[in-house]
C-alpha cells in the first residue's frame, strides 16, 4: 500500500528526531468529546477510558496527591477526581483552550491548572499518582517521554496511562479519516519528514506531531523504565498500562 511506504519512508527520515507539535497543539483544543462520537471508533476510545478508570479503582485508591501531562479538555482530570481519593490535583497542557475546558469539567477542592510544556520546569513535586492519557506518542521520543513520567512518581506511586500503537495504525486512520483523508495526511507527513531532516530538526508543519511505536516496543520500554508493570491492556489502536515505582 502506498500509505504505508510513505509512512515508512517518513519514519525512516525521521529517525533520531523525536516529533514537535508543540506550536501546532497551543493554538488549538484537542475534541475528546469528538472523537468519542466517532461512529466506528467510538467504542475503542470508551474502552480506552473505562481501562484508565479500572486503573484508578485498582491501584491509585491509596494516592494523596496527582499530576497529569497533556489533560487536555480535563476528561481524565474529572475521573481522577472522582475516582480516586486524592487532596490535590495537578494538571499541565499547552493549550489554553484546553485547560479552560477543563476548569470548567473538573469539581475538586484543590485543583492547580498550568499551561506549559511537558519539558519545561514547573517546579512540580513528585505525586503519588502521575496520569497521561493518549498524550506519550505526541510528547516527544516515547522512551524520554516515559523516564519524564517516571521522574515525577514518588517511590510506592503509580503512573497511569496509555499510548497509541503503530500495531494497526494505518486501520485506525483509514477509519477515522477515510481512505482518500488517510492518504492525504500521510503525503504531508513525508513532505514534512523532508522538510524536517533536511533542516536538522528546525522546520516542522505540525504533521510531524506523533511518534508510533509497537505495543511490543512499548511493553519493553515500561519494563525496563519502571521498577514494577501492574497491568498492561494491549488493545487493537492503543496500549493502556499502570506501573508502580
Ligand atoms: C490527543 S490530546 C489528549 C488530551 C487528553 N489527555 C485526553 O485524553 O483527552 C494530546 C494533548 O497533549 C497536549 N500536548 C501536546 N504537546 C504538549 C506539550 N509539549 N506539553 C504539554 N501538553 C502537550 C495537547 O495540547 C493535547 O491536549
Amino acid at each position: 500500500m502506498l500509505a504505508e511506504a510513505m509512512a515508512r519512508t517518513g519514519q525512516m527520515l525521521l529517525r533520531g528526531i523525536p516529533p514537535n507539535g508543540n506550536a501546532y497543539w497551543a493554538n488549538r483544543f484537542w475534541d475528546r468529546d469528538a472523537a468519542e462520537r466517532h461512529p466506528d471508533l467510538n467504542a475503542e476510545f470508551e474502552h480506552q477510558k473505562s481501562t484508565i478508570s479500572e486503573y484508578f479503582k485498582k491501584y491509585a485508591q491509596d494516592a494523596e496527591t496527582a499530576v497529569e501531562f497533556a489533560c487536555g479538555t480535563g476528561e481524565f482530570t474529572r475521573l481522577t477526581a472522582e475516582l480516586t481519593k486524592v487532596s490535590s490535583i495537578t494538571a499541565l497542557d499547552i493549550s489554553e483552550q484546553g485547560l479552560e475546558r477543563t476548569r470548567q469539567k473538573v469539581r475538586h477542592d484543590d485543583l492547580t491548572l498550568i499551561k506549559g510544556d511537558f519539558w519545561a520546569d514547573h517546579g512540580l513535586a513528585r505525586s503519588d499518582l502521575v496520569v497521561c492519557v493518549d498524550a506519550i506518542h505526541h510528547l516527544g521520543d516515547v522512551k524520554d517521554v516515559l523516564k519524564r513520567l517516571r521522574s515525577f512518581v514518588k517511590p510506592g506511586g503509580v503512573f497511569i496511562g496509555n499510548a497509541l500503537i503503530l500495531d494497526r495504525f494505518h486501520e485506525f486512520e483509514r477509519c477515522r479519516y477515510g481512505t482518500v483523508g488517510h492518504f492525504n495526511r500521510t503525503a504531508q507527513f513525508l513532505a514534512t519528514a523532508v522538510m524536517v531532516r533536511a533542516s536538522g530538526g528546525r522546520l516542522n508543519t505540525g504533521a510531524y506531531r506523533t511518534q508510533l511505536r509497537t505495543s511490543k516496543d512499548i511493553r519493553g520500554l515500561l519494563d525496563d523504565i519502571f521498577p514494577e508493570v501492574l497491568d498492561v491492556s494491549v488493545d487493537p489502536y492503543f496500549m493502556a498500562f499502570a506501573c508502580r515505582v
